[in-house]
Parts: C-alpha cells; structure tokens; sequence
C-alpha cells in the first residue's frame, strides 16, 4: 500500500533515473495502479451497458427472443384458444424484424378459399417511397380524416432517417424497415417490392396505390375509393414504345423470359390490386434477368413492373397510371411546381378536358393524384383544398 501511494514520487524520480532497468522497475508499480483503474473503469462502463441493453430490449417491444421465450411460455398457460381474428388481425405496429426472403415469403399468402367467412372491408394501401421527410402529410391527413377503416399507410425511406410524427399523426409508426435505395436501379424497385410485401400482411389492404413525397390527391377520398374500387383494371401504366428511350433499352440476353415485342415502358407511379402485388412479391423469374440487364441508362422502374405484368396478366391492365404528371417542360425529370404555380387555373388545365378509358368507357376523371408539389406548396393547397380538390 505504502508504495503505491508513494508511487507517484517514483515516478518522478524515475524520469532523472538513467539506468533503463531501473526506470521500467520503478514505472512497473503505477503501471499496475493504472490496469487496476482501467479494470475497475471496464467493470462499470459493462454494467453499465447491460442496464442499458436491458432497458432497450424492453423499449424495442419485447420481440427480442431473449426477453420473449418466457413471456411466450407464460403466455401459453393463460391463452384462449386460437380464434379468426389472430389470423386477420393485421400487424399492431409496421415494425418487424423479418429480412426480405422471409417477408416476402410471408407476404405471398394466398387463401385458396375465395369466399371471406367475416365482413372484409377492403382497404386502400398508400405506400410512400420517400427518400426522407414527407412534407405533404397534412394534405394527405386532411384527405383521409374521417375514413378510418378504408385505408392503410406504409412509408418507405432511405434507412438513417428518423421520422419525427407526433403520436397524433396517422403517419406515426408507418414507417417499414428500410434499405438503400439508389434512384433508377433495383434496389428502388426492390423498395417497391418490400413497400408491397408489408402492406399484403394486412389481408384488408386490396388495392396498392405507390406514391412519392411530392404525389398530392386531386380528388377527396369518396371519389378516390370509388373510382378504384369500381376499376375492372389495374392502373399499371404500360405501352410499348419504338424508340431510344422504349425498345432501345431492351437488352436481348434477356430473352426467352423477356422478348423485345414484349418489353413495356410505364411510370413508376402505380394502382395495383391484390392479386397483382402477391405476384410482384413473389417473383423471382423477371427480376434476375432485369437486375443483371437493365442498369442505367436503362431505367428499371420504368420497365420492369410494366413489362412483366403485361406478359403475365395483360387482361387486368389499363395502361395507365392515376397519377399526373408534367413532362411539358422537357428534359430528364418532369416540373416541379412551386408555390408561384399554385392557382385555381392551375388545377382546372389538370383536372378538366382529359379523356381516357374506365371500365372501357370514355371518362373525363382520368387522374387522381399529381406530382411533383415543393414544400413550398403546402401552405396554399391545404387552405384552398376544398375548392381545389373538393376536401
Ligand atoms: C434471411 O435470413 C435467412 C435466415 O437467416 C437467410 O437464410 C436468408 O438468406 C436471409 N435473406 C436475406 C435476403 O438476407
Ligand atoms: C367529394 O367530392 C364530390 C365532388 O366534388 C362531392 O359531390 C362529394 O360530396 C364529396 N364527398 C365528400 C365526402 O366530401
Ligand atoms: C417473342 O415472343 C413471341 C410471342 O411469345 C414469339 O412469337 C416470338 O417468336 C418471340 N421472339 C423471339 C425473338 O424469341
Ligand atoms: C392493356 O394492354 C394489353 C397488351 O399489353 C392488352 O391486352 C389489354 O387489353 C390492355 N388493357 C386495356 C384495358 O385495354
């Protein structure tokens, strides 16, 4: 003990010492004080970090196997027997710890009886792809108040961000776990695939609408779920185009699964049913051949879907997509409006004097939902949304 408290004097009388034995004798002694303290301080950093771990093992919802094997066995003794509602009860939160095999494994589920023995209300998945914040969610809020019960939300972002909704808000807790995503290649339809695969564990979801952070609705809710409910066809758009930007991106090793008559172009912005999404899910024919050959300049999102539903369900297709979209302006991108650009005029050159097919019928209600809003938007729409989109 004397020496130890001695030590530092040592230490210093050390330093003059000129014998180099002598010297690593002498710092021996605080050498050893100072493992003792770094013991010591290793010892409470550990039990530290187990209180710590503890406590988020509990905080991330009990999933973990450690904290639930017991909970389970309790469980067991006092639980009823299984009943219908476990197995159509959807998920509580959009938090899971599955990895994409076993989702989308999960997620292709099909009951082959095709008649619900219980009141299926069928709901309207809107899945947001969005790299990071989505600045139109109190439009969005707006259009869905009062229609609990219709619709589901699912929100895909880029992985480091960190939603900031308040409890209130529908869309606290959508988020699904995420995965890069690099615009214009697999992985954003890999995003698409994952967006579809959460939304289908939810066995009310029969329509999947894609929507980015920029879509804003045209129309209130009632119109919306009508028209898309009523819909004979899917709003998968799809045509085949003749030129650089069409068949110039087809890539012939993808044939036989993939001939150049049978390669489609679309946007990427979708209204898909059920059956449809179990069958994007489930693929895994197409997807090889377009992850390996169509790289940019050959953009996937705008082929793959397209193109692969068009060769397996033709039928159920109408070729076009619900959402709006300005390519006027020409170049790479469509515009991007600004608040400037926000008038009643505006809306009325969108929403009037189109023509399209429903149910292989003309219609002049051809779009339900537009793109691309600034931020800067958000303030004007929500004041003028009733007059604008009847909301
Ligand atoms: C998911 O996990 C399973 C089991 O650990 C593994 O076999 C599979 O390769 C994983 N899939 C992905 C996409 O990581
Ligand atoms: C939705 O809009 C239509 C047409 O503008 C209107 O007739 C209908 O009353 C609106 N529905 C609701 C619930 O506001
Ligand atoms: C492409 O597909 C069509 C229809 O399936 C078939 O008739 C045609 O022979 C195919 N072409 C090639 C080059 O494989
Ligand atoms: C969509 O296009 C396919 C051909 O790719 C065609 O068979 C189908 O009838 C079209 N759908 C409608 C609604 O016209």
């Amino acid at each position: 003990m004397q020496s130890r408290v001695g030590s530092h004097g040592t230490l210093e009388e050390g330093k003059e010492s000129k014998d180099p034995l002598t010297k690593v004798a002498n710092q021996s002694r605080p050498l050893q004080l100072r493992l003792l303290q770094c013991l010591l301080l290793f010892l409470g950093v550990a039990i530290v970090f187990s209180f710590f771990s503890m406590y988020m093992m509990r905080y991330l919802g009990g999933q973990n196997v450690i904290a639930s094997v017991p909970e389970a066995r309790i469980l067991a003794c006092v639980q009823e027997p299984t009943t219908l509602e476990n197995w159509i009860k959807p998920p509580s939160s959009s938090f899971h710890r599955m990895n994409d095999s076993e989702l989308f494994w999960r997620a292709s589920f099909v009951p082959q009886i095709k008649t619900y023995p219980f009141k299926r209300v069928p709901k309207i998945a809107f899945m947001f792809l969005t790299r990071g914040a989505l600045p139109m969610a109190p439009l969005w809020e707006k259009f869905l108040n009062g229609n609990e019960g219709l619709y589901s939300i699912y929100v895909h972002s880029l992985p480091l961000y960190q939603p900031d909704f308040p409890p209130s808000s529908i869309f606290y807790g959508k988020q699904i776990p995420s995965q890069m995503v690099e615009w214009g290649r697999m992985s954003m339809c890999d995003a698409e695939r994952r967006l579809l695969a959460n939304a289908l564990l939810d066995i009310s979801n029969e329509y999947f609408v894609l929507l980015s952070e920029a879509c804003i609705p045209l129309h209130n809710f009632s119109i919306v779920y009508r028209y898309i409910s009523r819909s004979r066809f899917s709003f998968m758009e799809s045509f085949d185009e003749d030129s650089p930007f069409g068949r110039g991106r087809y890539n012939a090793n993808m044939s036989p699964e993939v001939n150049i008559t049978e390669w489609r172009k679309g946007s990427q912005w979708f209204e898909i049913n059920r059956k449809l999404a179990v069958d994007i899910v489930q693929d895994n024919i197409y997807r090889p051949k377009f992850e390996q050959f169509c790289r940019p300049a050959c953009y996937v999102d705008e082929h793959y879907f397209p193109t692969m539903l068009s060769i397996q369900f033709p039928h159920l297709l109408a070729n076009r997509t619900l959402t709006w979209v300005d390519w006027s302006r020409g170049g790479a991108h469509p515009a991007t409006f600004g608040k400037a650009d926000i008038t009643e005029k505006f809306f009325k050159r969108i929403l009037d004097g189109k023509t399209c097919i429903y149910n292989n019928q003309p219609s002049t209600l051809c779009f339900l939902f537009a793109r691309k809003f600034a931020p800067s938007t958000l303030e004007v729409l929500l004041e003028h949304s009733s007059e604008f989109f009847g909301f």
